[in-house]
């Protein structure tokens, strides 16, 4: 089949859909062949995308085996476990006005914070959102980095009220850039390549703070960057201020990572002078993980039609921005070659991300008897009338791919986990430890929610798991970089 790559949708995760048809011109493709069903294709998918206990610890294991490659040598593993120049974590203390711009997906966010310290804590927050032109995600380095300055200083302008910037001080920002980034030092760093559909030109290679300190010099924004942090550091950084057992911040949105706290004296590739503290942010980067995954042909010709092919192969298996274009190839498959739906192939299931994942969520949370709702969104994202067994195999279809994600991702935390604890042995499961979660797939999708928390609770035994606490840290990533850019203000600390 021949297929046009389009950029792919990462529209923002949301589960709620209008019950009105849209009526639209439909161009239908005739099957080719009906030669096998696709209760048989639905049997195949279920035995590929298998994750019992063996599979997952496998996972689990060799997610630990990569990270300690990793922190041995600069590429010394698929996982980069990148130096995140973050030693020391909010502490509450932080007082002042900082922002925090955010740049990860197809929105990018700005926020204020006024800090009050340990007894006001957060005084007041104000952020905006602004969507991404899906031209810019294939521009120049330029222009997008223009675009995100002029929106912060947009946003700067409006300041008032609650916000106050101490006398004589410049506005400091923490930079959430949620791609994988070599660190260089707390506030610069390298961009290593784009990842969830982005291909700006001009940027790979660069200093990301150097990019948008040029745009905002050009949208004469008097501005600091104080601190470079991807989403999964702010998360972990926006959460440990509120609680010190925080240990880890994953990420399940468009994209996915996890970073977590790690002794200094764990890292053998680290050189240089070592933080004060001991302990640094290792941003693992885990996207790139591969080893052992169940994956199946249509994860294989997904990923060989991707922008960035044999990249993010984990990322392509568990996160938001993949799981929906899975079901859509196996949706296809099942109406081209089992008549899943009718003599026809609409022509809007041969587009590539035509069903995203916010699509699927939906579809499963359809308890009706004719399972209405799924009926609905079929017709109205891609254009197939069904009949309701049709519509059972899309439901098993939509779990299975959301069952492996899930369970996968539970395996990976574990892995990281299981490398921590072997560092300090009880410190992590002989005590409460909490994993910070964000991101819209983990927010918004309950099964992929409960089949995480199973894998957890199945690898690590109902003993141990009873003291791992895996909770939602909703947009902790802003606020974590804002509190980041205090942490490391060139002011110092006053407080
Ligand atoms: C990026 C990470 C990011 C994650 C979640 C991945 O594609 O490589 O840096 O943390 O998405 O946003």
């Amino acid at each position: 089949m021949s297929v046009t790559a389009s950029p792919p949708a990462v529209r923002s995760f949301c589960i709620t859909r209008s019950a009105k048809i849209v009526s639209r011109p439909r161009v239908v493709m005739a099957v080719r062949s009906n030669t096998i069903s696709a209760a048989s294709i639905l049997t195949k998918l279920q035995k590929d995308c298998a994750t019992p206990l063996p599979v997952l610890r496998h996972v689990s294991d060799a997610m630990a085996d990569d990270m300690r490659a990793g922190l041995a040598t600069e590429d010394g593993s698929d996982l980069k476990m990148i130096l995140s120049y973050v030693d020391a974590l909010p502490t509450g203390n932080e007082k002042g006005l900082f922002y925090a711009l955010d740049l990860g997906g197809t929105n990018f966010r700005v926020l204020r914070v006024q800090l009050g310290g340990k007894e006001e804590r957060v005084i007041s927050t104000e952020f905006e959102q602004v969507s991404i032109p899906p031209e810019l995600m294939f521009g120049t380095s330029e222009e997008l980095f223009d675009f995100i300055a002029s929106g912060l200083a947009k946003f700067a302008q409006k300041e008032g009220g609650k916000f106050h910037l101490q006398q004589g001080r410049t506005r400091e920002t923490g930079f959430t850039f949620s791609f994988p980034v070599k660190q260089t030092s707390i506030d610069s760093g390298i961009l290593i390549k784009w990842t969830k559909g982005f291909a700006v030109s001009g940027t790979a290679g660069k200093d990301v703070v150097a990019c948008l300190n040029e745009a905002m010099k050009r949208q004469e924004l008097d501005m600091r960057v104080s601190a470079l942090v991807n989403d999964a550091v702010g998360t972990l950084a926006g959460a440990r201020y509120w609680d010190d057992d925080v240990m880890v911040a994953v990420i399940l949105g468009t994209g996915t990572n996890a970073c977590y706290v790690e002794r200094i004296d764990a890292i053998p590739k680290l050189q240089g002078p070592s933080s004060k503290s001991g302990r640094t942010i290792v941003n693992t980067e885990w996207g790139a993980f591969s080893n052992g995954l169940p994956l199946t042909e249509f994860d294989r010709e997904m990923d060989a039609e991707s922008i960035n092919p044999h990249e993010q192969i984990f990322e392509k298996t568990i996160s938001g921005m993949y799981l929906g274009e899975i079901v859509r190839r196996v949706l296809l498959r099942m109406a081209e070659g089992a008549e899943l739906f009718g003599h026809s192939v609409p022509e809007e299931l041969l587009m590539p991300f035509a069903l995203r994942t916010p699509d699927i969520c939906a579809m499963q949370q359809d308890t009706s008897k004719d399972l209405e709702e799924v009926g609905l969104i079929l017709y109205d994202v891609v254009g197939v009338n069904s009949c309701t067994n049709a519509r059972k195999v899309v439901i098993d279809v939509c779990d299975t791919i959301a069952k492996r994600g899930g369970r996968l991702a539970g395996a990976g935390i574990v892995g990281i986990l299981q490398k921590m604890e072997h560092n300090s042995k009880g410190l992590i499961f002989g005590k409460r430890t909490v994993v910070a979660m964000d991101g819209g797939l983990y927010e918004h999708y309950p099964q992929y929610r409960r089949y995480l928390q199973e894998a957890v609770t199945e690898l690590l035994g109902p003993e141990i798991s009873r003291n791992i606490v895996i909770e939602h840290s909703k947009d902790g990533s802003g606020i974590g970089a804002a509190l980041l850019a205090a942490t490391n203000s060139k002011y110092g600390h006053d407080f």
